[in-house]
């Protein structure tokens, strides 16, 4: 006899992107709807998905170990979080008087600030004190609907505080229902102690990565390419060498100044490159050529308090880009871990539809973190990873803002909020 794990009945309505490729351009919009839906799930994976008088046919005579009922929720797949600084220590809210007065993110940075006061209170930290820092985050990101979440290390910027945060990322990865995918960014500042030697600086990071690669700590290399921090060529070494290591390139591009970023991504195949405000036309042609996923980050723009923001209806309408969308939880430019308010702001600020943002936080996000094939969609064969919220359509979730509306979170087929 059939056994089922855990039936899903009671879905008012269920949204999902089809299929495990990004979405580009205009098929962002092109969502599975399924009204009054139900979701069976074995071993961790959808089995059966449709409405529900449909699956509980096809399901009878089976042994169905357990029974929730959503009542009336709206099911997406599980949100994913394809670009966060998750693991560091200390917080920032000192430097609020200073943003206030309007100096400039960079300059903060210059002066010894910005990320390097997190670098201190990183390198300060235990390795236990920065886990439960952390496991606090990612029961946060879990309230809020999310099943998986990509880590950046990059407070450490020395080769045993690198491997430090790499190897916080994943025991949490072990031991929180969320998943976490871990990016190495030794690349994310020019430390203290080698300020004015970025070039010396990129060597050492250089020779991190191979023991990043060897210890498996890593799947991605990330650089903060920018005005005053690591140069294109910089930054073309590091992530080549990366690339060597078994590493897949990912890069902060073109989020201040207009560097060459998105073109660099686009030269280097990169699988995603982020932010994006100041990218160049050109840039752009370049992701859409080779396949880079752009992910972008509006709660960062949101916070630094800037009228400018990342050009999604471009990249969308002109450039037929796929799109993703992330919360870049870090204490400096985005200290929020909620997903719920980027879908707020991508509405808001990147004018995106209530369609091209779910598909930006679902299946092109699972692809900016190269796990299209398993998660992003509510299908058969794909991981139980489910967002239940107390909203009656899918464009309630940008509209009605400013609070949680999670009502329930299945992650590989356990009920882990209900
Ligand atoms: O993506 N831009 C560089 N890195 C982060 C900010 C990190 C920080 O300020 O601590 C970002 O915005
Ligand atoms: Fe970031």
């Amino acid at each position: 006899m059939e056994r089922i794990d855990l039936l899903l009945t009671g879905i008012g309505s269920l949204v999902t992107p089809v299929g495990n490729a990004p979405r580009s351009g205009h098929a962002m919009n092109e969502i599975r709807r399924i009204p009054e839906a139900a979701i069976a799930i074995r071993d961790g994976l959808i089995v059966f998905v449709g409405p529900e008088a449909e699956v509980l046919s096809g399901l009878k005579g089976a042994q169905i170990a357990e029974t929730l009922d959503a009542r009336g929720c709206l099911a997406t797949p599980g949100l994913i979080d394809p670009h966060t600084h998750l693991v560091h220590g200390g917080s920032r809210e000192h430097e609020l008087p200073l943003k206030r007065a309007g100096m400039p993110y960079l300059e903060i940075l210059a002066q010894g600030g910005g990320i390097l006061s997190t670098v201190q209170a990183t390198r300060a930290a235990s390795e236990e004190a920065l886990y439960e820092k952390a496991y606090r985050s990612l029961d946060i990101m879990l309230l809020q609907g999310v099943t998986t979440v990509e880590a950046k290390s990059g407070y450490g910027l020395s080769l045993e505080d690198e491997l430090k945060q790499l190897r916080v990322a994943k025991r949490l990865g072990e031991t929180h229902p969320l998943d976490v995918v871990s990016t190495f960014m030794g690349a994310h500042a020019v430390p203290a102690e080698y300020k004015g030697r970025s070039g010396e600086y990129a060597d050492l990071v250089c020779g991190m990565l191979p023991v990043v690669a060897e210890a498996g700590l890593a799947e991605f290399c990330d650089v903060f390419c920018e005005q005053d921090v690591f140069t294109v060529a910089q930054s073309r070494r590091i992530l080549l060498e990366g690339l060597r290591c078994g590493l897949l390139p990912k890069i902060h591009a073109d989020e201040i100044e207009s560097l060459g970023g998105a073109e660099l991504a686009g030269e280097l195949g990169a699988i995603s490159a982020e932010h994006l405000l100041a990218a160049s036309d050109q840039g752009l042609r370049m992701l859409a050529s080779t396949g880079v996923i752009p992910v972008l980050l509006p709660g960062t723009s949101f916070n630094l308090g800037l009228n400018r923001h990342a050009r999604a209806r471009d990249m969308i309408d002109a450039f037929h880009l796929p799109v993703a969308l992330a919360t870049d939880y870090n204490p400096g430019s985005c200290p929020s871990e909620s997903m719920q308010l980027v879908i707020m702001l991508a509405s808001l600020n990147l004018k995106m539809t209530p369609e091209e943002i779910l598909t930006a936080c679902t299946i092109n996000a699972a692809n900016a973190i190269g796990r299209g094939a398993g998660i992003g969609s509510i299908e058969v064969g794909k991981r139980a990873d489910v967002a239940l919220f107390d909203a009656p359509n899918l464009a309630y979730l940008p509209y009605h803002f400013g609070i949680n509306h999670t009502f329930g979170v299945i992650k590989n087929g356990q009920a882990a909020v209900w």
